[in-house]
């Protein structure tokens, strides 16, 4: 299949392009930072572009048989509008130009309790950034999921727990309701996301990705 992949040039988004690869896809990777990305294959064709530019969309999305968008921004005490506005772009790209399957990955939820793995000190640092800034993203990541649902597209969104950095696909679950506390490895949110764009499982879904401790 021919993807286009928003974010490619992030953590999860490398290895959701390396996966795709291997899978046999081509891949469109989207990066604002295109001299960072590691990738030089016949496979791989990069695109810099900003995601918050509607027409730059437009002309990417273009002949590609499924978007896959793993945006994400730092935590904020701003308001927080990136991923809606992506959602919004991508998704007028997608109709213009007839591209009907999306994949999205969202949040499961910033949650100052997700943090109960991480050591104390570390706790007392992070949890009241989390608190205060948490809300803004995290409403931004709902509009995007409206954004998404409403399209009448064949849309999956992943919502993913607290990421974490293994260097092995695990067992993990696929679920339709989050588990408390729930860590997902960027490893197994990036195999699910190439899975799922393979064998369309969970079309019109909403599911959360749940790392099996080992
Ligand atoms: N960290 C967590 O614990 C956590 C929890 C739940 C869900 N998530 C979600 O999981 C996904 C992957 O997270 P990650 O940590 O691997 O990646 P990340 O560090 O959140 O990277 C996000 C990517 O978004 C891209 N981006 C942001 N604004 C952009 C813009 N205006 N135009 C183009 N690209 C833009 C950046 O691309 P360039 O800089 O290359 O242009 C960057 O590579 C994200 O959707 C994140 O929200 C994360």
């Amino acid at each position: 299949m021919r993807l286009i992949v928003f974010g490619a040039n992030s953590p999860t988004g490398r290895l959701v392009t390396a996966m795709a690869m291997a899978a046999g896809h081509t891949v469109t990777a989207i990066t604002r930072r295109p001299a960072d990305f590691p990738f030089c294959d016949h496979r791989v064709q990069i695109a810099d572009a900003d995601v918050m530019d509607a027409d730059a969309v437009d002309w990417v999305v273009r002949d590609h048989d499924a978007v896959l968008s793993v945006i994400g921004v730092p935590l904020s005490l701003k308001p927080v509008t990136v991923c809606s506005q992506v959602a919004f772009n991508v998704v007028k790209g997608m109709m213009n130009h007839g591209v009907r399957r999306l994949l999205c990955v969202g949040s499961a939820g910033l949650d100052a309790a997700d943090l109960s793995r991480v050591g104390l000190l570390c706790q007392r640092a992070i949890r009241p950034v989390v608190l205060a800034c948490g809300p803004a993203v995290q409403q931004d990541v709902r509009r995007m999921e409206g954004i998404v649902r409403e399209t009448g597209l064949d849309w999956t969104l992943f919502r993913p727990g607290r990421l974490v950095t293994r260097s092995d696909v695990t067992d993990y679950r696929i679920t339709a309701v989050p588990a408390p506390r729930t860590l997902t490895s960027r490893v197994d949110l990036a195999h699910a996301l190439i899975h799922e764009v393979t064998h369309r499982d969970h079309v019109g879904e909403t599911v959360h990705v749940a790392t099996v401790p080992c």
